[in-house]
């Protein structure tokens, strides 16, 4: 089975967002500072059947996110449910983290096969990292960061949410970081999410970013990897730096992603409106295989060809990347 939308895109890429919890909160994600840890809505076994139905149903990649995925308490059991499973599928494991837990679980995770590990970094000064991230726990990033390195299987990449006035101006120290550490680094355009606060005045459009970047060292066009980043290396380095544009320049055209939150609901897009969901942790428990697939084809017919206009991204409401994971 494949899943194709009436856009014709074909979906392999599924997103699934473990839990809403997180140890930090930062301001571009969760502002409102929720940290009462709330239970998990869904088990690791509803987790595991709604992985199994995706693999079923074509996905070949998958990535936990969160809140933070590290923090789930049964979140060892859940990954070698994952591995176990995925020896008949062999999809491409990823996860998406802040790497506060990450030096723990580092080995698991390599164990289990996730080969892609993004860690969401947005400083590398810690009154900064305090001030956008509401933790002072920077070196535990750093730390798990330098001992990737010891696992071959595993390619790190940094995610850096680049926001003007507040850390654009340590564009060049995560440049040095991907130099010195030969990791690839990520700018990730500031998108607007429910109050977030977005600001025009603070947005950076990648072509700003190229520029800056551009003025001190050579770029040179790399292959990319995969459809939302365009990647350069720099001259003479072993650096790969890439740029996320979904507000300036969106790739909604080759879009191959479906999302899952927290609490079970597919979602179509990052931006889709809250109550544009379709609800699997009671589609799994009260369908066959067969009709909870032909549930979910019907659903992706309605997917949109573009993600809606930053102005209407302002305005939504109930969009929150907590629950969805990014
Ligand atoms: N704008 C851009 N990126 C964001 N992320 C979370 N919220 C936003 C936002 N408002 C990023 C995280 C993480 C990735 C999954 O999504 O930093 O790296």
């Amino acid at each position: 089975m494949k899943l194709i939308d009436k856009h014709n895109r074909v979906h392999n890429y599924l997103r699934f967002s473990i839990t809403g919890n997180c140890n930090l909160s930062c301001l571009y994600c969760n502002p409102d500072k929720k940290k009462n840890y709330k239970k998990d809505s869904l088990s690791k076994n509803q987790i595991l059947k709604i992985i199994e139905l995706f693999f079923k149903s074509g996905i070949t990649k998958l990535r936990l996110t969160g809140g933070e995925p590290l923090l789930r308490d049964d979140f060892d059991e859940l990954i070698i449910g994952i591995y176990e499973l995925n020896k008949s599928y062999k999809a491409e494991l990823g996860i998406t983290t802040n790497g506060i837990l990450l030096d723990k679980k580092a080995q698991l995770l390599s164990d289990c096969g996730v080969k892609s590990i993004n860690i969401s970094l947005d400083s590398l000064n810690i009154e900064k990292f305090k001030e956008i991230a509401g933790n002072d726990k920077l070196i535990r990033t750093i730390d798990a960061i330098n001992n990737l390195k010891e696992y071959s299987n595993i390619s790190p990449k940094i995610n850096t949410v680049l926001i003007k006035g507040k850390n654009d101006n340590e564009i060049f120290d995560f440049v040095d970081l991907s130099i010195k550490n030969e990791i690839p680094v990520r700018f990730i355009e500031f998108m607007p999410f429910s109050k977030n606060e977005w600001r025009d005045e603070q947005f950076i459009p990648y072509s700003e970013m190229i520029e800056k970047i551009a003025s001190k060292y050579d770029l040179i066009r790399a292959a990319d990897e995969s459809s939302v980043a365009k990647y350069f290396n720099i001259a003479g380095t072993k650096a790969k730096i890439g740029f996320i544009s979904s507000i300036s320049e969106h790739f909604c055209g080759n879009c191959n992603r479906l999302r899952i939150t927290n609490d079970g609901k597919m979602k179509l897009c990052l931006f889709s409106k809250g109550n544009d969901i379709l609800d699997l942790k009671t589609i799994i428990e009260s369908q066959s295989i067969e009709d909870a697939q032909l549930s979910i084809n019907n659903f992706l017919q309605v997917k949109h060809q573009e993600h809606p206009s930053v102005n209407e991204l302002k305005i939504l409401k109930m969009n929150d990347m907590l629950e969805i994971g990014g």
